[in-house]
């Protein structure tokens, strides 16, 4: 009897986990700075890869420094107010404070340089972030999520690839 409650208890609050989850990966973080994917990957056709240049070679793909934007932005659209504000940091020397948008929780391990090297693409992870104004994850990183792709491709699925 008491295990069946817990259980059903367990089960309650991952619903609410879950639930709690599905609100997070649809509000809109606010950013220091008003930057746009749709303006640098679409319009002008910038790599993914130039500016999270870690993600072939790391856990992480890393958000580019205030230098990398200033490779451009010393030259380039220097007149409007947001760009001012990356001039702004950069006197500073200080980091743009940017808020994360997409995170897993603490006890799971994600190696970005794995999947990337293995030819998955990003935006099959990060679909429609190339035409975002402000950066938004779009697709819930469930558990299932992962699960599905590793099976299709024979990726181990066992509980310690992705729990630390
Ligand atoms: C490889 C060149 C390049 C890099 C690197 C780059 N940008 Fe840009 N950025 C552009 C171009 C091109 C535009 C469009 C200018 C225009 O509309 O005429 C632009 C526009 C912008 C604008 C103005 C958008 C608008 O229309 O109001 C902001 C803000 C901006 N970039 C922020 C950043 C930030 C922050 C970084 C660093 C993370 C960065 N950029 C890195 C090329 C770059
Ligand atoms: C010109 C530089 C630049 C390019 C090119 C670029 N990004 Fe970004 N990206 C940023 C910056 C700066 C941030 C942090 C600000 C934000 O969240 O909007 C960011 C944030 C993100 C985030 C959210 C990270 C988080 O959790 O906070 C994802 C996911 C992402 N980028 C994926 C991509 C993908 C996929 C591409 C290619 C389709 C790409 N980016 C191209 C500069 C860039
Ligand atoms: C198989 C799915 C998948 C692919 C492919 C993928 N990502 Fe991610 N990305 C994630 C997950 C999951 C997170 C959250 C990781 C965490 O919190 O530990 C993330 C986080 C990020 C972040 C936030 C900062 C960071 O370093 O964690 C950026 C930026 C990002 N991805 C960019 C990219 C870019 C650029 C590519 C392609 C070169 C890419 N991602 C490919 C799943 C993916
Ligand atoms: C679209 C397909 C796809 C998705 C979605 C995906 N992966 Fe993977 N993952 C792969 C592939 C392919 C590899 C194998 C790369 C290799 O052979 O080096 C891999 C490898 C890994 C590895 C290393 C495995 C090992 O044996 O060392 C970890 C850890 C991992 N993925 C975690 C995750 C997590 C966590 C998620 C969900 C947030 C996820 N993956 C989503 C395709 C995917
Ligand atoms: C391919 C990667 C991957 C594998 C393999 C995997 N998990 Fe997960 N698991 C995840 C991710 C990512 C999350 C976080 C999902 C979320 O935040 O909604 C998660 C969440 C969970 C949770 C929910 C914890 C919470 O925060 O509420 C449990 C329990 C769990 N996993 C157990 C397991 C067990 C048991 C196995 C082995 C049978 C396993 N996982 C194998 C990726 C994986």
């Amino acid at each position: 009897m008491l295990r069946s409650r817990l259980k059903a208890a367990a089960v309650a609050s991952f619903l609410l986990l879950a639930l709690l989850g599905a609100v997070a990966a649809t509000a809109q973080t606010s950013q220091p700075i008003a930057y746009s994917h749709r303006v640098h990957v679409t319009n002008f056709k910038i790599d993914c890869r130039f500016c999270h240049s870690s993600a072939t070679k790391s856990t992480s793909a890393g958000i580019p420094s205030v230098e990398k934007c200033m490779i451009c932005h010393r030259a380039i659209a220097v007149d409007r107010p947001e760009v001012k504000k990356i001039a702004q940091y950069w006197k500073e020397k200080k980091p743009i404070p940017w808020n994360r948008v997409t995170e897993l929780p603490d006890h799971t391990y994600f190696p970005h340089k794995r999947m990337v090297n293995a030819g998955v693409a990003c935006l099959t992870c990060h679909p429609g972030i190339d035409q975002a104004d402000a950066a938004i994850q779009k697709q819930e990183f469930t558990m299932g999520f992962c699960m599905d792709c590793h099976r299709k491709r024979g990726v181990s699925i066992d509980c310690w690839t992705c729990h630390v």
